[in-house]
């Protein structure tokens, strides 16, 4: 029996997707073998591949002068990876510390280029994402990297800051689940694993222009531009997660497409955090209200010994993966867009029924 699956990443898939995958994975479209048996450099599998990076970009509306790219690694390579290629000659990048993913980033950069923090929230125990004036950008700032959604701390950037420079962006935990204006952005980057595949594959969406000024000076892997010019197929591409994720973004389409994403993320949010906000302080959030993902909520009971007990009686109603992450504590439920409004349903009422239980 499938349970109701609220697991930060990797995370629940659509149930339709994971059947097709169950039905065709010992023989791929009457090709005689499964899609990760076959050579990478065949029609069969490459109708799947360009097919995925047509789908993201129909449903970002990604600009024809940005690349779409497939990377092996995770997000984890690519905090040092884009300081690599971006942070030529003097320039240096401003990172926005907004929590635990945020700091992985600044400190990997660190090894690759001259970062800095252009505003911590590491004092105030990472509650919200900054005003624009909050932030100090140094001079010749190449980019200002943010983490769009926190996943271990559930603070999320609800609006881009308008700065002067251009933006990256870790989104990880939210990419698929909102538009992104391209103007403001020169690259964002995140692992599948949450709301578009299996893990194994990081996508990397670059504007085109700036790969000239890339560094040259890479272990060919790390060169954005080789895997620009290459379609992502420098090297054996990560044929399953790419295989799933196509499925993936089909369902998202088939649904509405990002737009539809979006909405449905807000209602389910809503509903979290107006039953936390409903109950008398049993429940609470320690994330400001204009910060609050709408991907990961997170929340503390104010009697902290119950919380063990809040999280066996979810699993014994079949809500399982909603331990707060062992570095915070608590409860998180990540709600990514394959998660059914059913299922948050389901945690909104244990969490009326438990607080009138024990209260
Ligand atoms: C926001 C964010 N960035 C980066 C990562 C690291 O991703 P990966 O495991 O793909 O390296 C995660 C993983 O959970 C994440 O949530």
């Amino acid at each position: 029996m499938r349970v109701v699956n609220f697991n930060a990443g990797p995370s629940t898939l659509p149930v339709s997707v994971l059947e097709a995958v169950r039905d065709e994975i010992v023989e791929f479209d009457d090709s005689g073998m499964s899609i990760i048996e076959m050579s990478h450099r065949s029609d069969t599998y490459e109708a799947v591949h360009f097919g995925a990076a047509d789908l993201i970009r129909e449903l970002l509306a990604v600009p024809d002068g940005f690349d779409v790219l497939f990377v092996q690694g995770g997000a984890t390579m690519q905090f040092g990876m884009l300081p690599m290629n971006l942070l030529t000659g003097a320039s240096k990048g401003g990172y926005v510390d907004t929590g635990a993913w945020a700091s992985k980033a600044l400190a990997d950069g660190s090894h690759h280029g001259e970062v800095y923090a252009a505003w911590t929230g590491r004092d105030t125990r990472y509650t919200r994402v900054p005003t624009v004036a909050e932030l100090s950008l140094r001079e010749g700032t190449r980019y200002l990297h943010l983490t769009s959604n926190e996943t271990i701390g559930g603070v999320q950037y609800r609006a881009w800051p308008d700065v002067p420079v251009p933006l990256v962006a870790d989104m990880s935990s939210d990419f698929m689940s909102r538009p992104i204006p391209w103007e403001r952005f020169d690259v964002v980057y995140g692992g599948v694993q949450k709301n578009l595949a299996p893990s194994g594959l990081a996508l990397v969406i670059v504007r085109r222009s700036i790969l000239e000024h890339t560094s040259r000076e890479l272990a060919s892997y790390f060169r954005y531009d080789l895997h620009a010019s290459s379609n992502s197929m420098y090297n054996t591409p990560p044929v399953f997660p790419i295989y799933v994720m196509e499925k993936v973004l089909r369902w998202i389409r088939d649904r509405g497409g990002v737009a539809a994403m979006a909405e449905a993320a807000e209602e389910r949010a809503a509903l979290v955090y107006r039953t936390i906000d409903e109950s008398d302080g049993f429940y609470a959030s320690p994330v400001e209200p204009t910060s609050r993902s709408n991907m990961n909520v997170v929340f503390r009971l104010a009697d902290r010994d119950l919380e063990a007990a809040f999280i066996a009686e979810a699993a014994r109603r079949g809500l399982v993966g909603l331990t707060g992450h062992r570095s915070v504590g608590g409860v998180r439920a990540s709600i990514y867009n394959a998660m059914p409004m059913s299922g948050v349903e389901a945690l909104c009422e244990l969490m009326d029924e438990f607080r009138s239980g024990t209260g």
